[in-house]
C-alpha cells in the first residue's frame, strides 16, 4: 500500500493532463446529479479524491467537502488547485492506511454523502472500507462509488494488488450486509485503453445507509 501511495505520488502532477480523466469525472458528476438526493447545507466526503476533479465538479452542491487520499503527491496537487481558484469549502487530509481509518480522518465531523471514483478497487479490504463508509453516515445518508465493472485484469496488466473491477450483483450484497439498501447501478462512462483498443464500463453505485 505504502508503494501503491508512491506510485500515485508519482503520477500526481500529470493527472490532470489527460482529458479522459476530467470527463470521466464530470460523467459521474452529472448521473450524481441526476440520480442523488441534494439539499442545501449539504457536507461531502471524497475517499480517494487524487487531485480533486470529481470534487470540483460537485462543489456547488455542498457546503464542505472532505477530501481524503492516501497519496501526499495528489493532495500537494489539490491544495495547489484548491488555492489558485476561489473554491471554498474544500478540505484536502491525508489519510494513514493502517491508522484510526475515516473515523480518525472525520474526527466526528457530519458527513452526508460519501462518494469515490475508481478508488475501490485500489482498497484490498472492500467489506473492511464498506463498514467504515457505514460508520459515517447517518441513516438516509448517501454513497455514491464510481468504478470499474469486472474486468479480466488487463486494465492494470494484472497487477494482483487491486481488484480486477466489481460484479454488480456481489458489490450489492456485500453493500446491504454493510448497512447500505435502495442500492442501484448505472453505467455512467467507459473508459477506452490499451492496444488494440478496449473499452472497460464504468459504473456508477449510488446507496443508502439503512
Ligand atoms: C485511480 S486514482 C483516482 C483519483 C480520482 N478519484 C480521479 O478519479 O481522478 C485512485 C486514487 O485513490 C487513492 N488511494 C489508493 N488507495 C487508497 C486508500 N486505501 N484509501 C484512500 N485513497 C486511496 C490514490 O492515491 C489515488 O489518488
Amino acid at each position: 500500500m505504502v508503494a501503491e501511495a508512491a506510485s500515485f505520488d508519482a503520477r500526481a502532477e500529470t493527472w490532470d493532463e489527460d482529458p479522459m480523466k476530467t470527463a470521466r469525472a464530470e460523467a459521474v458528476a452529472a448521473a450524481m446529479y441526476a440520480g442523488a438526493r441534494w439539499q442545501p447545507g449539504m457536507r461531502g466526503l471524497e475517499f480517494g479524491c487524487g487531485t480533486g476533479l470529481l470534487s470540483f465538479a460537485l462543489r456547488d452542491r455542498f457546503d464542505a467537502v472532505v477530501m481524503a487520499d492516501t497519496s501526499a503527491g495528489m493532495l500537494d496537487v489539490l491544495r495547489r488547485k484548491i488555492a489558485g481558484s476561489n473554491a471554498v469549502g474544500l478540505e484536502p487530509r491525508l489519510l494513514e492506511v493502517g491508522a484510526g481509518g475515516l473515523a480518525d480522518t472525520l474526527a466526528g465531523e457530519r458527513v452526508d454523502m460519501i462518494f469515490s471514483l475508481m478508488t475501490l478497487h485500489h482498497v484490498p479490504d472492500t467489506d473492511g472500507i464498506l463498514a467504515q463508509f457505514a460508520e459515517a453516515l447517518p441513516v438516509g445518508g448517501q454513497l455514491c462509488i464510481a468504478d470499474l465493472d469486472a474486468e479480466d485484469g488487463s486494465f492494470h496488466a494484472h497487477d494482483p494488488s487491486v481488484h480486477n473491477g466489481f460484479d454488480r450483483a456481489a458489490l450489492e450484497r456485500q453493500l446491504v450486509a454493510a448497512g447500505f439498501g435502495a442500492v442501484r447501478f448505472s453505467t455512467v462512462f467507459s473508459i477506452a485503453k490499451g492496444t488494440p483498443v478496449r473499452e472497460y464500463p464504468v459504473f456508477l453505485m449510488i446507496a443508502e445507509k439503512r
